[in-house]
């Protein structure tokens, strides 16, 4: 298992990869986000009066050049607008930004037309729910924006991004304040979904201890312990990172709902009964695939061990579907090729939601 306990997450980095190229990369990375929060954020001045706090047109061009902003010239929605990404404002005192109080959707998008809408949607309003806010937007609402994005930004394959914070304060303060409205941000990303070519080797993954808090079922913005897990495994030289709970046990993927197959074809993927696991949407549609496929399914918690043993290993999530999962901890996984039930449910799934895709 590699995690912090054995390996403190900030070293694991200097100790797999050159120490210069990393300094390199995550001094680019920071500036690169500085540049981005200079240029975009605005803050109430002293009188509450908006005040844009902007970088100057030749400083803005030369963090262009050095590739700080990265404006794809897309169309993004934000609080009832349709504008130009550059464009787009939210306040430094928005509760998103600072205490990632906030929730977000991820919907996939293949042939101009979104998949598993309904249930995303669905689940926004449970997150929103566990979080004590109200739905901003009806379901209908949403999906307008969604496809009006999608048609201003030509987007035919890749995914929707949703995210509402608790909105703008006016200062930091932890307790909200009641009458801020809830800031609705969505944006478009181009992304090589079907074809991806990671589906047709499979993925490399290493454990990690689940060290996130205890309601991974809400789908809020606190990714840092995920963000840095994918680091780590990325420094490693692998995808991706599963993460155990104290029984050794595979909690999830990092951005993704876990799944091995045994010698007898039974499929195995950890329960959605508690609140340790996100109630992933493309889970349950594989879940669903699976029954109408006479698959035998057993939703329960499985080991390290099991995986180790398993003839397949894969993981779901809407922007990768479903992916093999060939390698855990060094350890090849059946003969460390995509498997076949792992295959077949890819192609399933892409078939059938398509069909039901809006
Ligand atoms: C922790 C976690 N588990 C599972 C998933 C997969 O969920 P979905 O299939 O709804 O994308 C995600 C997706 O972001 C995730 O972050």
């Amino acid at each position: 298992m590699y995690g912090a306990t054995r390996y403190p997450l900030t070293r694991v980095v200097s100790r797999h990869c050159c120490a210069k190229a990393c300094t390199a990369t995550n001094s680019s990375m920071f500036l690169s986000r500085r540049g981005n929060a200079t240029a975009a954020l605005s803050a109430k001045g002293s009188k509450g009066q908006m005040v844009t706090h902007r970088t100057s047109k030749k400083q803005e061009q030369k963090m262009k050049m050095s590739g700080s902003i990265h404006t794809n010239g897309r169309t993004v929605y934000l609080n009832g607008s349709f504008l130009p990404e550059q464009d787009a404002r939210i306040s430094v005192f928005d509760r998103g930004f600072l205490f990632a109080d906030a929730v977000y959707e991820v919907s996939s998008v293949l042939q101009g037309k979104l998949l598993d809408f309904d249930g995303h949607v669905k689940r926004l309003e449970r997150s929103l729910e566990a979080i004590q806010m109200p739905m901003p937007l009806t379901a209908d609402a949403f999906l307008q924006i969604h496809r009006r994005l999608i048609a201003e930004n030509s987007l035919e394959e890749g995914v929707v991004y949703l995210q509402i914070t608790r909105g703008n304060a006016g200062d930091r303060n932890f307790l909200p304040t009641p009458q801020a409205e809830a800031t609705v941000v969505l944006f478009t990303q181009k992304m090589q979904l079907v074809e991806n070519p990671k589906a047709k080797t499979g993925i490399r993954v290493v454990s990690i201890p689940d060290q996130r808090w205890k309601r991974c079922d809400i789908k809020t913005t606190q990714l840092l312990y995920q963000s840095l897990s994918k680091m780590n495994a990325k420094a490693l030289g692998v995808d991706d990172a599963w993460m155990l709970d104290s029984h050794d046990n595979v909690t999830e993927g990092t951005s993704n709902n876990a799944f091995l197959v045994l010698a007898d074809g039974t499929i195995v993927t950890k329960s959605i009964t508690g609140t340790d696991i996100l109630h992933g949407i493309t889970r349950a549609a594989v879940v669903r695939v699976a029954a109408e496929m006479d698959m035998q399914l057993q939703e329960r918690a499985f080991s390290l061990k099991e995986v180790h043993t398993a003839t397949e290993a894969f993981s779901t999530s809407a922007s990768s579907f479903v992916m093999p999962v060939v390698e855990l901890d060094g350890v090849q996984i059946g003969d460390g090729k995509p498997g076949p039930v792992a295959c077949r449910l890819r192609e399933i799934y892409i078939q059938e939601s398509l069909k039901r895709a809006v």
